[in-house]
């Protein structure tokens, strides 16, 4: 059995990696080594137990055997998206940090309950989102005042997948959502952090692929979003099939505008005069290492935990009531048609 472990986690915290033989989880693998001393790995891949070898640490089939024998204070979750719920309810119960790819939770209710069990267990529920780390989103965020009043954004961002999904993503049972759950959740994500819920969404789905259609994994959305109590609109576009990948992020207010892709963030005034600039050249990883280094570094920060808890609860009450909004659409058409 574990030993009993103090409040206060360790400078180099004891980490578990769950579902480390993926691809998530081997990107992340080196990256949480550098500020985490990895003292095992739960995957039940055929793949799993020579990477745990030749990692150096001991192989898991299943959480509860790592929860019976490894002692840690941190979990690094990338499992497909069906397992996040029953993964991360079970570190919580064991009183367990949970370090997450999104989504945080599919429904409100679960992410409730997840926040629940956060604050019972006085452990943190940290859900990894990149852009929130990029120095060219940090900008826009931190610059968005300067625009005055904002009143339309649209956002775009479009992968050139030049095949049907595959693996997880192309079963509804694992990746129980298409591509507003996937790629949208960082999206909708850097909209929170900026604006508030909005009040209305009207939402078109959009299937480049039959079988996609036939599991109701949308591969393009298109969201139109109204806010409460402000002029602000915008719009929201994510796909997978386009033909090239591109991410444009614009803002436009009443006194300039912001205009973000990933490599750079420029404030306009009125009339398009640049008036600042802030260029990133990556790489990627630049950003993922201080994403998990600053979540390691704030397991226990309580006012952290409350504001990530908070914008990740409106994350999914936001994407969750899309999906429930087109279930009931699709029940009216249904109860008419019959
Ligand atoms: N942030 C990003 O840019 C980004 C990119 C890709 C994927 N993701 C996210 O990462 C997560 C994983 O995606 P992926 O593409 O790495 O999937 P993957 O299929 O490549 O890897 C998932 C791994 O989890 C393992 N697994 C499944 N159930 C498990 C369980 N109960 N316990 C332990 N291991 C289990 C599988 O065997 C597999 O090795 C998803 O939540 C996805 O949304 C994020």
């Amino acid at each position: 059995m574990p030993s009993d472990r103090s409040e206060n986690v360790r400078p180099r915290p004891r980490v578990l990696v769950v579902g480390f033989a993926g691809h998530q989880g081997k990107e992340y693998l080196p990256i949480v080594r550098e500020s985490a001393d990895v003292v095992g790995g739960v995957d039940p891949a055929p793949a799993a137990s020579s990477l745990a070898d030749e990692s150096g640490f001991p192989h898991y089939d299943t959480l509860g055997e790592a929860l019976e024998s490894a002692d840690f204070d941190a979990a690094v979750v990338t499992v497909p998206h069906s397992e996040h719920f029953p993964v991360s309810t079970k570190l919580l119960a064991h009183g367990r940090h949970v370090i997450k790819e999104k989504p945080f939770a599919i429904t409100e209710q679960e992410a409730r309950h997840l926040i629940h069990l956060s604050q019972k267990a006085d452990r943190s529920v940290f859900t990894l989102l990149q852009r929130n780390f990029s120095p060219v989103f940090r900008f826009a965020q931190e610059n968005l005042a300067r625009v005055g009043e904002p009143y339309w954004f649209s956002y775009d961002y479009h992968f050139n997948l030049a095949h049907p999904t595959t693996g997880w993503r192309a079963s509804r049972e694992q990746a129980m959502g298409g591509v507003l759950l996937d790629m949208g959740y960082h999206l909708v994500d850097v909209l929170t952090g900026m604006f508030p819920e909005p009040s209305r969404v009207h939402s078109a789905f959009v299937h480049h692929y039959q079988e996609m259609r036939d599991r109701r994994l949308e591969d393009l959305v298109s969201l139109m979003c109204s806010y409460p109590s402000t002029g602000l609109a915008g719009s929201l576009r994510v796909s997978r099939h386009n033909y090239e990948k591109v991410e444009h992020l614009c803002v436009l207010g009443t006194k300039g505008a912001l205009n973000v892709t990933p490599g750079a963030a420029v404030l306009h005034s009125i009339g398009g005069l640049p008036l600042e600039r802030r260029t990133w050249k990556g790489p990627k990883t630049d950003a993922v290492r201080s994403m998990i280094a600053h979540h390691l570094g704030h397991l226990n920060d309580h006012h952290y935990r409350q504001d990530h808890l908070r914008r990740q609860l409106a994350v999914v009450r936001t994407i969750n009531g899309i999906y429930r909004d087109r279930l009931r659409e699709q029940d009216r058409l249904a109860d008419r048609c019959a």
